[in-house]
């Protein structure tokens, strides 16, 4: 210890604590707190979607380090007059942009209560991870995999992607492979994924020391599947070339249109060829709790592992991405590691064990599982399952307006949530990109864009449980207005 920090003078009253000085105070403020936010969610529909940020609102958030203390009600106040009226806009129905899903007030409240209890998911033995342990539970049942399987929120499905990687990766070299690298054995694995993958998968291959080379993009169906027949034939290429095929990771819900690959065909294939199946089920895999969709994803209870999204079709609040593996000890074997202060026992706090910790690269981890608990218990599978059967009919509905009006065109065949469309111009991509931007600022409704073929598309992806036909018919009549205006204008 220095000498300043010895000799300085130790309090003996509690004046140093974080805590209130009088309870009521921040009860009283807290209670208006939760009613505005409950009420934010309530009156949704009488904001814009989204808003621009004005530079005033921008410069606020380049201050300086606060070294002094601030009411807690002028700290409030910021946030309802700078941060609430410029969110991002996905608790919204006018939402459609990306993926995004819409929260509810049962999962915010959960939010709360978690941070109210500040519990460590890392590890030890006390309740709140025996509540993650029962959404591992409900998760594997859902999925039709063995009691051997494992599971672990992390943040969302691009980090569940790349810890499946590291799990496949160790499973097909070893553990040694911790401690050695991936050496020359491992410059010559190499996965498979389709054209239509997201992005997400490519760096994973990246961070995980492959490169993103060794990650072989195979040519998609029309309906943007991946060629099974083009697959086997890179994967027979590879062998030929000496080279040692590892992973195979299909989409359950690919981003740009959303479609679902055979998995089963996939899973066949992985088997005879004795390489990891892995399925990026971001938000299509909890497709398994709609009674229509989950004949689609036959096969999916084949795979090694899941990724998938609670905060998206799920309508958990972020964050609350999961990775699921059927075989919990090769995932084990891929994370854990043993250290003196996180010895186990079989009484007391350091109880319990396997932890989380295990499973993952985290040690401190947040309650993810309290708000995914409630939502499940609150609203149950069969409740859930419905409002993403319903997000795919509104998709429907929007197609068949598409269909019905010259001036739209639709680009991809609606195949789930997500409908890709664009107004019909001479420089359509250039159109198109403003015509988004204007509905954007409009903040009438907050669809994004993706390039399929080279076209530019506008993009709907109906994840919010609130989105009615209204949204989608305001989204397209704007879609209209600024397409006319944006033509003229050329
Ligand atoms: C198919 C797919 N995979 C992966 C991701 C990445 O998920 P996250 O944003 O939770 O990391 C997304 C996001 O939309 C996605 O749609």
């Amino acid at each position: 210890m220095t000498r300043a920090l010895r000799e300085a003078p130790l309090q003996t009253e509690p004046s140093e604590t974080l805590d209130p000085k009088n309870w009521d105070d921040i009860r009283s403020l807290g209670h208006r707190m939760l009613d505005n936010m409950i009420d934010y969610a309530a009156d949704i529909r009488d904001r814009p979607v989204w808003q621009p940020i004005p530079e005033e609102v921008r410069a606020r958030f380049r201050a300086e380090l606060p070294r002094k203390p601030c009411d807690l009600d002028e700290v409030y106040r910021e946030f309802t007059d700078f941060i609430v009226p410029y969110a991002t806009g996905n608790v919204h129905p006018g939402f459609m942009g990306w993926v995004h899903g819409g929260g509810t007030a049962v999962g915010m409240l959960a939010e709360m209560l978690a941070a109210g209890l500040n519990a460590n998911l890392g590890g030890r033995d006390h309740i709140p991870i025996e509540v993650e342990r029962q959404i591992v539970e409900w998760t594997r049942r859902m999925f039709g995999f063995p009691d051997k399987a494992s599971g672990i929120f992390v943040t969302g499905t691009s980090m569940a992607n790349l810890m499946a990687v590291l799990v496949a990766r160790t499973t097909a070299l070893g553990r040694s492979v911790r401690q050695r690298g991936l050496s020359d054995d491992g410059a010559l694995l190499t996965a498979y994924t389709s054209k239509a993958a997201h992005g997400c998968i490519t760096k994973a291959m990246d961070i995980a020391g492959f490169g993103s080379d060794a990650l072989r993009c195979i040519e998609v169906d029309r309906s943007h599947r991946i060629d099974v027949a083009a697959l086997r034939a890179r994967i027979a290429l590879d062998r030929g070339a000496g080279l040692r095929p590892f992973l195979v990771v299909g989409s359950a819900g690919t981003v740009d249109i959303g479609a679902i690959d055979d998995l089963r065909t996939l899973s066949s294939l992985c088997r005879e060829e004795g390489l990891w199946f892995h399925v990026d089920g971001a938000y299509g895999a909890l497709g398994i709790l709609s009674p229509t969709l989950a004949p689609r994803l036959a096969g999916l209870e084949n795979a090694d592992s899941i990724a998938l999204d609670f905060h998206k079709w799920g309508q958990v609040p972020y964050d609350a991405g999961f990775l699921m593996v059927r075989d919990g000890d090769r995932h084990r074997d891929t994370f854990s590691a043993p250290a003196a202060y996180l010895r186990r026992e079989t009484r007391g706090l350091s109880a319990g064990s396997s932890w989380p910790c295990d499973l993952g690269p985290d040690l401190s981890r947040g309650f993810s599982a309290l708000k995914t608990w409630f939502t499940l218990k609150t609203y149950g599978t069969e409740k859930l399952g419905a409002v993403i059967t319903r997000t795919c009919a509104l998709a429907g509905y929007l197609e068949a307006r598409i269909l019905a009006e010259p001036r739209l065109e639709l680009l991809a065949p609606v195949q789930l949530n997500i409908v890709c469309f664009r107004y019909r111009a001479d420089d359509a991509n250039r159109v198109n990109g403003k015509i988004v931007i204007d509905i954007q600022e409009s903040g009438i409704a907050a669809p994004s864009t993706t390039l399929l073929d080279g076209r530019l598309a506008i993009r709907a992806a109906i994840v919010n449980h609130r989105t009615d036909t209204d949204d989608l018919d305001a989204l397209l009549a704007a879609v209209l207005r600024f397409g006319a205006v944006r033509t003229r204008a050329a």
